[in-house]
């Protein structure tokens, strides 16, 4: 504790010790006591050097070396840290409130004449050694936060790195893959249609009028739409739409595939979900024929089962093609054979020998007439795969379930 000389009773400059973060207000504080502005405790800068009962000069020196002291000890017992810079800087050199600028207005600018001087003169000193060590610990604060942000960062090559599992396509999408890349290798090409739908292209175009029975099998999600919202809207129950959508964009010659997700309010079970996956497919041009189309789902279904695979037509009806097939492929199980390598029934094709791939067909001359086609001058053909069936053939899987429930033990034997 330091006293002055000149005051003899009711304060004294202290404060160094316990390196609180000083303003004018606490200037005088003992060890971490804050007086408040009612004690009779003063803060020295807050009175004129008149105030105080100082004098002459060497008062004078006294009283900055004083505040000197104690600013130095205040710097002493910091850590050097930025927060504690920014606070000491505040409390000695802020423009408002800072010790210095308390001493310019109360000692300096009511000093005496005589005194005027020497006031001046100690306080341009104060400021520059106040100033200096300021930007010393500055400079010093700068440093170590500098260190300690590379040492932080720093990198320790020698250690293990972090491995990432990586992860892999589904067998959905792997299944899509095989396909796409089987109908790339003849020539068609892969779009995209929404998966909402208006009634039109999801059965109108493809000439299912309103009441047409067919729209049974498709037991539909209508969407809720808020009053006034013009006509309704659906989850496509297969990707059928995307045949019109297409044609209504491009002239022939058309050779497309369309993969996606489609939606029908069927109860879930071993082969049934309410949501699964087709490719649908679409060539069309001026000379297509059904040996074409024969040829092209022969071709295909061989890529993906195996060369020995036999594959056969049956009639079938879609209102959309004309005439409509259902085809089978030889049971991959039994090679066709309706026998198991057990000897009894192969429990897959229950004996026939035929499993039953998908539907296709020629495209229907109504369906021209929707995307403005002249059926007297194009033809093609149409087909639609469940690629969730195809995919439970190919790999032997017997409940379509186990592809959406993402447990880790059945996508890890696809990886
Ligand atoms: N859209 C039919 C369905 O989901 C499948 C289908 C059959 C698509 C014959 C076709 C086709 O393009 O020609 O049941």
């Amino acid at each position: 504790m330091v006293t002055l000389a000149s005051e003899p009773a009711n304060y004294s400059v202290v404060g160094a010790q316990h390196g609180c973060a000083p303003s004018r207000h606490d200037f005088l504080c003992l060890c971490g006591v804050i007086y408040p502005s009612t004690m009779p405790i003063d803060n020295p800068t807050d009175r004129t050097l008149a105030e105080l009962g100082i004098t002459n000069n060497s008062e004078i020196s006294a009283l900055f070396a004083t505040v000197r002291e104690q600013f130095d000890h205040q710097l002493a017992a910091k850590t050097g840290s930025e927060p504690e810079y920014l606070a000491l800087h505040h409390a000695w050199l802020g423009r408002k409130s800072g010790i210095l600028s308390a001493i310019t207005d109360n000692w300096l600018k009511s000093a005496p004449p005589a005194l005027k001087p020497v006031v001046g003169q100690s306080l341009n000193e104060l400021k520059r050694h106040v100033e200096g060590r300021m930007e010393s610990f500055r400079v010093a604060a700068e440093k170590s936060a500098a260190e300690f942000a590379a040492t932080r960062e720093k990198i320790d090559l020698s250690l293990p790195g972090v491995s990432r599992p990586i992860g892999t396509h589904h067998l959905i999408r792997q299944v899509f893959q095989e396909i796409e890349d089987i109908f790339f290798s003849i020539g068609f090409s892969v779009v995209e249609g929404p998966e909402i739908e208006t009634p039109y292209y999801n059965f109108e175009a493809l000439n299912i009028p309103e009441h047409h029975p067919v729209r049974d099998d498709m037991d539909t999600f209508y969407l809720e739409l808020p009053k006034g919202a013009p006509g309704p809207l659906l989850l496509r129950t297969h990707t059928s739409p995307v045949q019109i959508h297409t044609m209504e964009k491009r002239q022939p010659p058309v050779r497309v595939i369309v993969p996606g997700k489609v939606y029908r309010r069927d109860n879930p079970d071993a082969t049934h979900s309410f949501m699964f996956h087709q490719i649908e497919g679409l060539a069309v041009d001026s000379d297509i024929t059904f040996c074409d189309f024969t040829g092209t789902i022969d071709y295909f279904v061989k890529q993906f089962f195996g060369e020995g695979v036999k594959t056969r037509f049956r009639p079938s009806y879609f209102p959309f093609t004309e005439p409509s097939v259902e085809f089978d492929a030889s049971c991959i199980f039994c090679g066709g054979s309706g026998t198991a390598k057990t000897g009894g029934t192969c429990s897959k094709c229950k004996g026939a020998g035929w499993i039953e791939l998908f539907g296709a067909g020629m495209v229907d001359p109504a369906v021209y007439g929707f995307v403005n086609y002249d059926p007297k001058k194009v033809s093609g053909f149409a087909f639609g795969i469940g690629i969730d069936r195809l995919a439970m053939l190919k790999y032997g899987i017997d409940d379509i379930q186990v592809f959406f429930q993402n447990d880790v033990r059945f996508l890890r034997q696809f990886p």
